[in-house]
């Protein structure tokens, strides 16, 4: 087979989502939409009833890759009372790796590779489902040192079919990541809206811009945001405390700096990576992604200075 031929060798297999919400029904939609067959389940019949108008069916009976797209705190029992067909991959949609490995592994195992798509909105639950939700954004697909990589595959594969890049990393060095893009600014949103608040409502009135985009992320169901920096409450402190040291620089050098993080430009290298744990870690740690399997190896980008 050539090696840049896409990779047929296993046959693709059907995908169960558990939570049917903004980030599962989505994901289950877009499988839908591109001819996958899915099924899914949720506790609430009015989500059950939006996915199943879109071709998801719905039931208790799980095989294939199973994704569990639940609220952290109940990530752990999601499973209970459904039946999963024991070869099943597992995978989930947390806003945190390590504790959910902690928590699954003792029951699934190597069978379990956790996922993070790095996509949604504040809005919340089946209402908010969008089936484009997942094109162009990154997905955390977890490589731990035991992580089965056919199973990994598998998981990559459902990220690369909606859209998505999938990024390779341990649980670890995706929660010290996100703590530092992801969870610390719905921190500091809040205490930006709340000191905003505190001087008074003329400030709120004259609120524009620059204000609303900083606070936007913290309008996200309080419980949600709450789960979610408490269960990565290590990194987030190590990232505030990196926030803090910053404000203590003069303004001009803090402002100067953060304005060429931002604008700084950088070009892609097409870069092809075998499957094999370290040289796919490498790339994620070097701030690319996958873009495609092919049979050997998977295609993806590498960023470079421009
Ligand atoms: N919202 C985001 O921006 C975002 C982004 C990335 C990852 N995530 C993660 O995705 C997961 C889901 O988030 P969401 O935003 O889709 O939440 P959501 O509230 O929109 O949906 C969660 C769904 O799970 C269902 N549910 C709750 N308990 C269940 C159970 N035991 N069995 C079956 N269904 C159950 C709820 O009824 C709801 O439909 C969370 O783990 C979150 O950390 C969210």
């Amino acid at each position: 087979m050539a090696e840049n031929s896409p990779a047929p060798t296993l046959p693709v297999p059907p995908v169960g989502v558990v939570g049917l919400g903004q980030l599962g029904g989505s994901l289950a939609a877009a499988l839908a939409a591109a001819g996958r067959p899915v099924s899914g389940w949720d506790v609430d019949p009015a989500a059950r009833e939006a996915a199943a108008a879109r071709g998801v069916t719905i039931t208790r009976e799980f095989t294939g890759v199973v994704v569990l797209a639940v609220p952290l705190p109940v990530m752990a029992t999601a499973l209970d009372g459904l039946t999963v067909d024991p070869a099943a991959t597992v995978t989930d949609l947390g806003s945190v790796k390590a504790p959910v490995l902690r928590e699954l592994t003792p029951a699934l195992g190597t069978r379990f590779v956790g996922g993070h798509p790095m996509c949604g909105t504040e809005r919340s639950g089946h209402a908010a489902v969008d089936p484009e939700l997942f094109r162009g954004a990154r997905w955390a697909v977890c490589l731990e040192p035991d992580t089965d990589l056919t199973r990994w595959l598998r998981v990559a594969e459902v990220a690369l079919e909606v859209g998505a890049e999938v990024v390779p990393a341990t649980a670890a060095e995706h929660d010290a990541a996100v703590a530092a893009v992801s969870h610390v600014p719905h921190l500091l949103a809040a205490a930006l809206a709340r000191a905003a608040a505190d001087a008074g409502p003329l400030a709120l009135s004259l609120g524009a811009g620059s204000f609303r985009d900083g606070t936007r992320v913290i309008g996200s169901d309080p419980r949600f945001v709450t789960a979610m920096v408490e269960a990565n409450a290590g990194p987030v402190v190590d990232a505030l405390a990196r926030v803090r040291a910053q404000l203590d620089h003069p303004w001009p050098e803090l402002v100067a700096s953060g304005h060429a993080v931002v604008t700084r430009q950088s070009g892609r290298r097409t870069v092809r990576v075998p499957l094999e744990r370290a040289a796919l870690l490498a790339l994620g740690r070097a701030g690319g992604a996958v873009t495609r399997r092919l049979a050997a190896f998977v295609e993806g980008w590498m960023p470079e200075s421009g």
